[in-house]
């Protein structure tokens, strides 16, 4: 073989063992929108000695790259998000050197690209070159911009509704999941995973960006999500039969197996002592209970109708005591002990005196929304007949408080002090915000098509 051509092909399969390591690290990463808006995009602005700034010529459009609009000398957060979208088209996640962002304006004696209409930016050592490629392997930044934020699904929709409970408006909007149904929240905030009825996936969306980054393959129509407290695993309930609960691994992103328990399953919820994870049945009235360290079923507790929304009282030590259950049909809750499965007591909801009962849409489920305050001293449960939320004292269950929530109130969640309670209006495309104190209402924020699932979580954010 002629010298030259030694080297170029010495050099060819060097550069193909790092991409071989890059890929083989894994799953991609995600790219990061918190450190792509912080470090990446004001590069794009900066003028080099010898060149001209890449927004120059980019603002306008060159190739397929076109920057929004500036505003005052740089970009607003939804225009930088508009811009993540379009670079991250010419950036391979995991792997630099196959990144057009980086190579196209990378010195061609570096590895760059041959040629770049915009010249050649930077070199190989250089730091602006280095941070490009740490973003381009998932980096993120120090994760200390974390923020509350209240999950609104809507279940007729094809969006996810954030609302900041500080201000009560809806400070971000996740396109493009049609039929959501609920929603878990990676416990470093990092991710949210919603469950998607119309395409049976699992939705994985970077809680930065707000954008779908990946969507995992179920084994069938998916109800709800839970996730474990180490966030490692995520359990989706199948509601078409055979059912079961699929278990995913969020590391690999894979769909890894499948539980069978307690056939179709509607809702999944992990105890809030970490331990178990307990579905609800709605086609074999049962509530299965499985161990989260083995992801085997451990027993199941046998109830009169199909089993909806649950909530979990704990005891001082942690683990659960009563299990407050919402079931097909029934227009109350009914407590049940965890330990030994007995049912302990039901407790019917009062008819409201002036307040017209509506017996219609209610999908089988007069009652479909439940949830014990942080404090553990409060339980509040939705009624669609008449539009109210009813409050009870804990552990007494005595009657506090009826409250208006709209037409066919759903799921409900706690800001994290309690004092807050966003509830779901299914009826009027709205989430209420009562406290929980005065019982007063003091917000109707404008969400999707029938809201229904909704979630309190803490998130990064840019
Ligand atoms: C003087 C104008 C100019 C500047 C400044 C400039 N570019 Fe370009 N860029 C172009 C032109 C013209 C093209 C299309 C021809 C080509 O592919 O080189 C292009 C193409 C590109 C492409 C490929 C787009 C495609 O559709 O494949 C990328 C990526 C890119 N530029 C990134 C940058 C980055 C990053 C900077 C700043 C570091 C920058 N450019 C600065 C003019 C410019």
């Amino acid at each position: 073989m002629p010298r030259l051509a030694l080297v170029f092909f010495v050099v060819l399969l060097s550069a193909s063992i790092v991409e071989a390591q890059e890929r083989a690290s894994a799953s991609p990463p995600v790219l990061d929108f918190g450190y792509y808006r912080a470090r990446i995009e004001p590069m794009f602005l900066v003028k080099r000695p010898g060149n001209v700034a890449c927004v120059e010529c980019h603002e306008q459009g060159q190739g397929g790259l076109k920057f929004q609009p500036l505003k005052d000398g740089g970009w607003t957060e939804d225009a930088s998000r508009l811009n993540f979208t379009l670079v991250s088209a010419f950036v391979v996640p995991g792997n630099p050197k196959s990144s057009r962002l980086l190579q196209h304006p990378l010195a061609s004696q570096d590895g760059g690209d041959r040629f770049h209409g915009g010249g050649k930016q930077w070199a190989a050592g250089d730091p602006e070159y280095l941070t490009l490629a740490s973003w381009v392997r998932g980096e993120t930044l120090p994760s200390s911009n974390k923020v509350v934020r209240v999950i609104q699904t809507n279940s007729a929709g094809d969006n996810v509704h954030i609302i900041d409970p500080a201000t009560n408006k809806v400070v971000g909007i996740i396109q493009d999941i049609r039929i959501a149904h609920g929603v878990a929240a990676a416990p470093d905030g990092s991710r949210l995973y919603v469950t998607d009825e119309a395409l049976h996936t699992l939705d994985v969306v970077d809680a930065r960006s707000l954008s779908v980054v990946a969507r995992l393959p179920l084994t069938g129509q998916p109800n709800n999500v839970a996730i474990t407290q180490d966030g490692r695993k995520v359990y989706v309930g199948i509601r078409g039969e055979p059912g079961g609960l699929n278990v995913i691994d969020t590391a690999s992103l894979k769909n890894v197996m499948t539980i069978p328990i307690g056939g179709g399953i509607h809702n999944v919820y992990v105890t809030p002592d970490g331990k178990f994870v307990v579905a609800g049945s709605l086609t074999h009235n049962l509530i299965s209970v499985a161990d989260v360290a083995t992801d085997t079923w451990v027993r199941t507790i046998k109830m009169t109708a199909g089993v909806r929304p649950m909530a979990f009282e704990m005891k001082p030590n942690g683990s659960t005591n009563r299990i407050f259950v919402q079931l097909t049909g029934y227009h109350g809750v009914v407590a049940v002990d965890f330990a030994t499965g007995t049912e302990l007591k039901r407790y019917d909801f009062p008819a409201i005196a002036g307040v017209e009962a509506n017996w219609d849409g209610l999908q089988g489920a007069p009652a479909h929304g439940l949830g014990i305050t942080p404090d553990g001293k409060q339980l509040w449960s939705t009624s669609k007949v008449y539009g109210y939320a009813f409050v009870y004292s804990l552990p007494e269950m005595k009657e506090l408080a009826r409250v208006p929530v709209g037409q066919h109130p759903e799921w409900l969640t706690f800001s994290p002090d309690g004092g807050l309670v966003y509830v779901a209006a299914a009826g009027d495309n709205m989430t209420f915000v009562v406290d929980t104190r005065s019982f007063k209402e003091i917000a109707r924020i404008p969400v999707g098509q029938v809201p229904k699932r909704n979630l309190t979580a803490t998130l990064q954010m840019p």
